[in-house]
């Protein structure tokens, strides 16, 4: 058996890793193939090394370009790859657009797909990220959903895949696994800030970074928050600063993206996260740090009834509301419902259900 994990971009690898290392304890062939969407070290190459990724068999290099452009140089890439070493299954992460274009260069060479992180739904279509994952749900075999409620979009979108299985959330394995060296870390004190007294703030999505007033408002409402705030700054969101000549407030303390143990550990240290990032919501969730998420929707409408997170949009005036009302929200009100997203071990049974899978194909063909 050879499983292929098609990856390219920094939540992708992070979901990625736990389950390549759990393909290799069962000793099954597992290779990883890099698209190149994200092509700074910082977003990429950096977490093969946090994470125990070894080298890619095949890195693609796509590099910069529009989303169309990016996603038929992945198309071509993989299609050439899977012609040549056919794999028995490709394992596609997320809703990015290498997942997406991964899903695309499946279908086009007869290797079966699975969808890890299937059926989360935002209901936003102006999001390139809604559009991938209904679109690869649609092409893939395997749903390897985080969350009942996932299984549940799939199940009455009546996406007609071979099996639907509902794993628990990888990501959630990550952190788990990295999570004492993650409070070790404490990156925090190193910028002189006190534990539980900060912000820890990423934007990056397009609808709020690519929209000049969009971004000023919510730059606006965070400069004018009773707190320091660290802003772990994203390649695109760095160069929309510089296009449209915007400045932080004083209490913003602009960093480069940053490695994830550090990551997770500004969240541990602070006392909310502001963000438009799934994965950084969830982590928040995860370690009991309220959120305010600067989008209108989320695919991860669970920690917002959990009471968790807070849709605040980009209006500053919700965002100031908004960050009142978070010093209301108790991480033991919500501490129970990390369940929601499975137990820690969501690769394992990954590999459990490519196997089933697999086992059952095969039969099928017999
Ligand atoms: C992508 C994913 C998003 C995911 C995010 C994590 C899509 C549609 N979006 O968004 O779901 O949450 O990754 O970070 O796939 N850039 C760099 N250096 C890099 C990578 C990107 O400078 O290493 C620049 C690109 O040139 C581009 C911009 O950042 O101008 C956006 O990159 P792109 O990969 O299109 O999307 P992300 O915003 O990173």
């Amino acid at each position: 058996m050879k499983v292929s994990i098609i990856l390219g971009t920094r939540p992708q690898i992070i979901k990625s890793a736990p389950v390549y290392a759990a393909f290799r304890r069962r000793s099954i062939e597992c290779e990883i193939v890099n698209t190149g969407q994200h092509y700074d070290y910082e977003m990429n190459r950096r977490f093969f090394k946090e994470l125990e990724l070894p080298d890619p068999a095949r890195d693609l290099n796509v590099g910069a370009g529009s989303p169309s452009q990016q996603v038929s140089a992945i198309i071509a890439g993989l299609g050439e790859l899977f012609e040549a070493s056919r794999p028995d299954i490709a394992i596609s992460p997320g809703d990015t657009n290498s997942a997406l274009a991964a899903g695309i260069a499946c279908a086009k060479t007869g290797v079966p797909v699975a969808h890890l992180e299937s059926g989360c739904r935002s209901g936003d279509f102006r999001m390139a990220e809604e559009v991938n994952r209904r679109l690869l749900d649609h092409l893939s075999h395997l749903l390897l959903c985080p969350t009942k409620a996932c299984v549940a979009n799939v199940k009455r979108e009546h996406v007609l895949a071979d099996s639907v299985v509902n794993v628990g959330d990888t990501m959630y394995d990550s952190l788990l696994k990295l999570s004492q060296r993650a409070e070790a870390s404490d990156p925090g004190a190193g910028m002189g800030l006190r534990r539980g007294e900060y912000a820890f703030m990423t934007l990056h999505r397009a609808e709020t970074v690519d929209d000049p007033r969009a971004l000023r408002r919510v730059v606006k409402a965070v400069g004018g928050l009773p707190l320091p705030v660290v802003f772990s700054v994203h390649p695109r969101t760095t160069a929309r600063f510089r296009d449209f000549g915007i400045a932080p407030g004083q209490n913003v303390k602009m960093v480069e993206p940053l490695p994830y143990i550090e990551t997770l550990g500004m969240v541990m240290g602070s006392r909310l996260v502001i963000t438009d990032s799934g994965g950084l919501q969830k982590e928040a969730f995860w370690l009991g740090k309220p959120s305010l998420i600067t989008r209108d929707t989320t695919e991860w409408g669970e920690i917002v009834s959990a009471g968790a997170a807070l849709l605040v949009g980009t209006d500053p005036r919700r965002i100031r509301q908004g960050y009142a009302r978070s010093e209301a929200i108790r991480a033991a009100r919500f501490r129970s419902a990390r369940r929601i997203f499975g137990n820690g071990r969501a690769s394992e049974k990954v590999v459990g259900a490519v196997e089933g899978y697999l086992r059952k194909a095969g039969r099928d063909r017999e």
